[in-house]
């Protein structure tokens, strides 16, 4: 019997976590069944506890269940309970393992895919939400020279930056006569195809803007291609970070590079 797991979110049918993974279990020989669970707005823990006790060994978890998976756990790991929120949750005897590998899946991304070294550069880091904080703390074990948080809410920013010394907070505008080595999105301004009005000159020479969103190009990402950048959207983040879960749950780390290359060519 196939060991069972879920991702689990609202919406889920876009999800690309089934196909990633069972290209995941083929590879690496796992008898698996991964599924994507529609779980109601208002019933993220039901679901989440019946698929438990229907023998599944774990699931990802997807917008907007991130925090309330977060509350659900017993047990939480650092980059968790920095994040405070869980996207990987594993089913054990009795009681509910929570992680966070999204900040993992990026730092992944960035330094093994795409050969970025974040050790001593600059790196601005657009955002305040979820998705923001889920990589402040990946991002500082990289000892960066400086993590500065942008947000249109600048005090939502600077309340990030409070719970993560080192980084530095303030709104867009500020921040006019600076430069940065990599440029991370982790707002959800593409999904409108929103601009976000960062002052000019804030790509230094050979840097690179990442895009946490992926299947579209995004206002940033054609900002950016403009402005000289090398340019990167969210897709390596998202098969790096169920690379990730796996790990958890198997024990073992697929090779990512040619699921990502099946998936570049979908
Ligand atoms: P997520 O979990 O995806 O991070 P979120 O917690 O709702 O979602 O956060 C969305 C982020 O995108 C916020 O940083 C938000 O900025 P505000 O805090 O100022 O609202 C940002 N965002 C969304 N739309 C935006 C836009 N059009 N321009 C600039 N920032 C935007």
């Amino acid at each position: 019997m196939a060991d069972r797991y879920a991702v689990i979110g609202n919406p889920v049918g876009h999800s690309q976590s089934p196909r990633i993974h069972a290209l995941f279990a083929e590879q690496c020989r796992q008898a698996m069944d991964y599924s994507a669970l529609l779980a109601p707005l208002d019933a993220f823990v039901a679901a989440a506890r019946q698929f438990a006790s229907d023998g599944g060994r774990g699931a990802n978890v997807t917008v907007p269940f991130k925090e309330e998976a977060y509350r659900l756990a017993d047990t939480l790991t650092p980059r968790a309970k920095a994040a405070r929120a869980v996207n990987t949750l594993s089913f054990e005897q009795g009681w509910i393992a929570g992680d966070n590998t999204d900040g993992a899946g990026l730092i992944r991304d960035l330094t093994v895919n795409r050969h970025r070294v974040i050790h001593g550069k600059r790196v601005l880091l657009l955002g305040a939400g979820g998705a923001a904080r889920g990589v402040v703390l990946p991002l500082l074990a990289e000892q960066p020279a400086l993590l500065a948080i942008a947000n249109r809410d600048s005090e939502k920013a600077a309340r990030l930056a409070e719970d993560f010394p080192g980084t530095r907070a303030s709104g867009f505008a500020d921040l006019a006569g600076q430069s940065f080595d990599l440029v991370i999105n982790a707002t959800s301004a593409g999904l409108s195809g929103a601009e976000l009005p960062l002052p000019a000159g804030i790509f230094a020479a050979d840097s690179l803007a990442y895009e946490m969103l992926y299947g579209r190009e995004t206002p940033f990402m054609t900002r950016a291609r403009d402005a000289g950048a090398a340019v990167a959207d969210g897709l390596g983040m998202l098969v790096e970070q169920a690379a990730e879960a796996f790990l958890i749950w198997r024990g073992m780390r697929p090779d990512t590079a040619p699921i990502l290359a099946a998936l570049k060519n979908a």
